[in-house]
């Protein structure tokens, strides 16, 4: 009898250590996460009126993540993303980021007990102690730039600390992942000569950049090229799931190799490569990624509010803690799990900040007017470049005499 007891007990108590051992881990190191796309929500949702009574954070409802969540989540940090998507590209991708920036803002100001915006690596300990929720602004996709580095380094004083490089199409300097399922065309090859104008900018400005979203060859020509390591706020294996969107095992290699940081997707499609999934293949994902490149380059990127399907056992963003369990089941250390929750992007942040550089001059170049598309766009200050009158004008003032006379 006894014997049962302990068995079942066994069975029993040991799952609700682990939870217990998460909580008191969390407690200590909370969680920062690469990506969450609750600003598209606002956005979609209520035209990005937080004042909305509906849009309360409070009780935000049908959504990953709202205020309680986060807090029964024991999220410290968030990169929350400033989305828009590619159909913006030549229209009002700029505009339009600028918004989900100012929304960014605007959920600081107006739960100040909750979120604390920050732009620096010790803003985000300083929110760890205030028990508040470090708030960074991630941009996803370089059309949000519209190819001007004058716009990233803007970007850059309104608080960005990340940049995808591309989201799911390419750019005039970048090529996206559609490249490598022969669903779009390679152009750029990696990236173009612009391209590489724009890492080397995004290094001096200390802005961290994303390679979540990018072709295999961009990943390989910025690994090499990036004199800090950089992240992929939310891409998983693409040894366990073999989606493009993931990262393969050449990659992690260069992962490892430059201190770089994988934070693992939770979105099914990139887990099983199935519309369901499960807890245990998203710690699959992490085991995977922690032996191949090491415990130093795993994090998470649970891609909350930007996706439709999430795995069981992960419902929403207050369900980390049965994921960082799952770890410790694993075996992982304290160590190890404290650096995945937090401590990796610390570094790897912090090394950021460190080849940043605010002496060195701007870099003036620009992209050429042959590599830019849309209609929209004006031409000042390239060279040689004829300007057109406004239209509509100078027709009306030539028949308004022609008119009087017709009168006449
Ligand atoms: C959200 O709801 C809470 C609780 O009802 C209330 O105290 C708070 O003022 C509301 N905040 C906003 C911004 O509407
Ligand atoms: C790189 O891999 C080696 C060997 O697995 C490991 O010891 C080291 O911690 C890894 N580096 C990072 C940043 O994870
Ligand atoms: C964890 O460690 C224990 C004790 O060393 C061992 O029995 C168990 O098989 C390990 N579990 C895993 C998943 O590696
Ligand atoms: C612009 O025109 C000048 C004079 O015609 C010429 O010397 C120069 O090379 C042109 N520049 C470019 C960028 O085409
Ligand atoms: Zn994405």
């Amino acid at each position: 009898m006894w014997n049962l007891w302990f068995w079942f007990c066994l069975a029993l108590c040991t799952a609700d250590h682990f939870r217990d051992e998460a909580e008191r881990i969390m407690s200590q190191t909370p969680l920062i996460d690469g990506h969450n796309d609750l600003p598209w929500q606002i956005l979609t949702r209520f035209n990005g009126q937080l004042q909305n009574p509906k849009a309360n954070l409070t009780q935000l409802e049908g959504t990953h993540t709202n205020i309680p969540k986060l807090k029964a989540g024991f999220v410290g940090g968030q990169f929350w993303s400033a989305y828009v998507p590619c159909n913006t590209q030549n229209k009002d991708a700029v505009k339009r980021t600028l918004e989900q920036i100012d929304l960014i803002h605007r959920m600081c100001q107006t739960y100040p007990e909750t979120f604390l915006c920050a732009t620096s690596s010790s803003n985000i300990r300083q929110a760890f102690q205030q028990k508040k929720v470090a708030s960074l602004i991630g941009v996803e996709g370089g059309h949000s730039i519209d190819s001007s580095l004058g716009v990233l380094r803007t970007m850059y004083h309104l608080g960005m600390r990340y940049m995808t490089l591309t989201h799911s199409c390419n750019v005039p300097w970048a090529d996206n992942w559609l490249v490598d399922r022969g669903d779009d065309n390679p152009q750029s090859h990696g990236i173009s000569k612009f391209g590489e104008d724009v890492i080397k900018e995004m290094n001096r400005l200390g802005i961290m950049i994303d390679l979540a979203h990018v072709s295999e060859a961009t990943m390989k020509a910025v690994l090499t090229l990036s004199q800090a390591p950089v992240i992929f706020s939310h891409s998983s294996a693409y040894q366990l799931c073999h989606h493009k969107r993931n990262v393969p095992d050449n990659i992690l290699q260069l992962v490892n190799e430059t201190r770089s940081l994988v934070m693992v997707n939770f979105y099914n499609e990139y887990v099983s490569c199935q519309n369901v999934a499960t807890l245990s293949q998203v710690a699959d994902h992490l085991d995977y990624i922690k032996k191949v490149a090491g415990p130093g380059a795993v994090g998470f990127g649970g891609d909350y509010d930007g996706v439709d399907n999430v795995p069981t056992g992960l419902q929403d963003v207050s369900t980390y803690p049965d994921l960082i369990a799952e770890l410790l089941r694993r075996n992982w250390t304290e160590t190890e799990v404290k650096d995945a929750l937090a401590y990796n992007l610390l570094r790897v942040f912090e090394e950021v900040e460190k080849v940043s550089d605010h002496n060195a001059l701007p870099n003036e170049n620009f992209i050429q007017l042959s590599e830019l598309e849309g209609s929209c766009r004006t031409s000042y200050g390239y060279p040689n470049h004829s300007y057109q009158h406004r239209p509509g004008v100078l027709p009306v003032v030539l028949a308004l005499p022609l008119l009087y006379l017709w009168l006449l």
